[in-house]
């Protein structure tokens, strides 16, 4: 079964006690530790090595190892790798890149940005992962590229993608932004189409603040790779500088016990906070921001080499996190499935469809600030017409922007937090566990999913 192994599972038990009074769990920060904080703010004492310097080798190295291929170069976003990659296949004008809603507004972008059209696939209503019998009815003779995207951290189903990309000639590229470290058939994800792009901006698996990663194991492709990084601008110190203050703020900020007053600081602050945003208004809007192709830093560089040593010991508690969430919901008379043997999810959050979001919002809020992915078929966009996106064609995807909610599961949330978490939203899942199909939603996936017992 699913590597949320049963006796650690079993361990994390039902706390005695209610949550202590202060504590609140973000979303972001989660993944640093106080040496991470403190090598941060080392780094700004060294202005000289922000931007260039030997850490950018280093980490696209381990970066490349650790997704089992032999390429790996680094932007300041997972998107400037995906346009990368698009353009190093030679997508242009009049291509189609068949990707799924719900995704982020930047993925589009990156597609129409080149010219080409995004075709909006639905998701499986119960992973939230492309639905590829429908992928291959929206086939073209203008279809180039299949994107698959891992959404939440669970991989997508990769023999069907294979197999459609192979039919059709397609190449196939994995939008690993949500997966960095998950498995299929005990492969990383990222190793199985042509090419794939990750994320280590900071709400992701690791935190880079902002950061992105192109790889590839396609000789041709890396060298096209290559040159495309060498094209792309340097980042400012001060762009450098204020992604590595934050991330050094953010642990602080961020601790269970200062998130609540700190999360009203904020809301009383809204979009004049002063430090960096990862989507800018022109992206919200579907148009492309000055300054788009950059690269990462080296002090950001510096910073993903440490996360990617802890890697393994994140990804573990994350699957720890998920197994309890899955337990404590189950025995609060609301059965969740696990992933199936062949996956090993890297849950970056733990999604699940809730019949009223603004009373599962409420009840998770006692405890942790809940996630809200994905609010529209494309999250952070102005409208989803922004990404050329036709309102109904994906029904399941919009159904999942009304009702999604996501709990945390980085390594700052503790078992006793997801107990305490699942135990206060089971009581607004239960009304529709009883009205038994639709409770399926849950990631019980009747095709592919087992459910839980007991
Ligand atoms: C599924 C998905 N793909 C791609 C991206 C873009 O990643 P980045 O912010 O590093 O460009 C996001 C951003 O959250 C995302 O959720």
């Amino acid at each position: 079964m699913l590597n949320t192994s049963s006796s650690r599972v079993a361990r994390s038990r039902a706390p005695a006690s209610g949550a202590p009074r202060w504590r609140h769990i973000a979303l972001l920060g989660g993944t640093t530790t106080w040496r991470d904080s403190l090598a941060a703010a080392g780094a700004l004492l060294l202005p000289h090595r922000l931007t260039r310097g030997p850490a950018i080798a280093a980490y696209e190295r381990a970066f490349a190892q650790r997704s089992g291929v032999r390429w790996a170069f680094s932007f300041a976003n997972g998107r400037v790798g995906l346009y990368g990659i698009l353009q190093a296949l030679g997508v242009g004008p009049g291509d189609e890149v068949l990707l799924q809603a719900p995704t982020h507004i930047v993925v589009a972008n990156a597609i129409r940005y080149l010219g080409a059209r995004p075709v909006y696939v639905d998701c499986d209503p119960t992973t939230y992962n492309m639905d590829f019998v429908q992928a291959e009815r929206l086939i073209t003779p203008h279809t180039r590229v299949l994107l698959v995207q891992h959404t939440f951290g669970v991989p997508a189903d990769l023999d069907a993608a294979l197999a459609l990309a192979r039919r059709h000639g397609l190449a196939l590229v994995e939008d690993c932004v949500h997966a960095l470290g998950a498995t299929y058939r005990g492969r990383p994800v990222g190793s199985f189409g042509q090419a794939a792009f990750f994320s280590s901006e900071e709400t992701k698996i690791i935190s880079t603040t902002f950061g992105g990663m192109a790889t590839t194991d396609d000789a041709a492709l890396a060298a096209r790779l290559q040159a495309f990084q060498e094209r792309c601008a340097w980042p400012s110190r001060l762009q450098a500088a204020r992604s590595v203050l934050k991330f050094a703020l953010y642990r602080v900020l961020m601790d269970p016990y200062l998130h609540r007053p700190m999360r009203a600081l904020y809301e009383l602050m809204g979009r004049r906070l002063p430090l960096p945003r990862p989507t800018s208004p022109d992206e919200e809007r579907g148009e492309r921001p000055d300054g788009y192709l950059c690269r990462l830093s080296n002090a950001q560089a510096a910073l993903g080499v440490r996360q990617l040593r802890a890697l393994d010991q994140n990804l573990e508690h994350r699957l720890l996190i998920a197994g309890t969430y899955e337990r404590a919901l189950t025995e609060q008379g609301v059965p969740i499935a696990r992933a199936p043997d062949h996956m090993r999810p890297a849950y970056v959050r733990y999604p699940i469809w809730v019949p009223d979001r603004a009373r599962a919002v409420r009840a998770i809020n006692r405890y942790a600030l809940p996630g809200l992915w994905f609010r529209s078929t494309l999250e952070d966009g102005v409208s989803p017409a922004a990404g050329g996106y036709q309102p109904g064609s994906c029904p399941h995807a919009e159904d999942a922007a009304r009702h999604l909610v996501n709990l945390p599961t980085h390594p700052r949330v503790t078992a006793a937090d997801a107990w305490r978490i699942a135990k206060a939203l089971a009581p607004t899942l239960r009304a529709r566990a009883s009205a038994d199909a639709p409770q399926t939603r849950n990631g019980v996936d009747t095709r592919h999913w087992e459910r839980v017992s007991g």
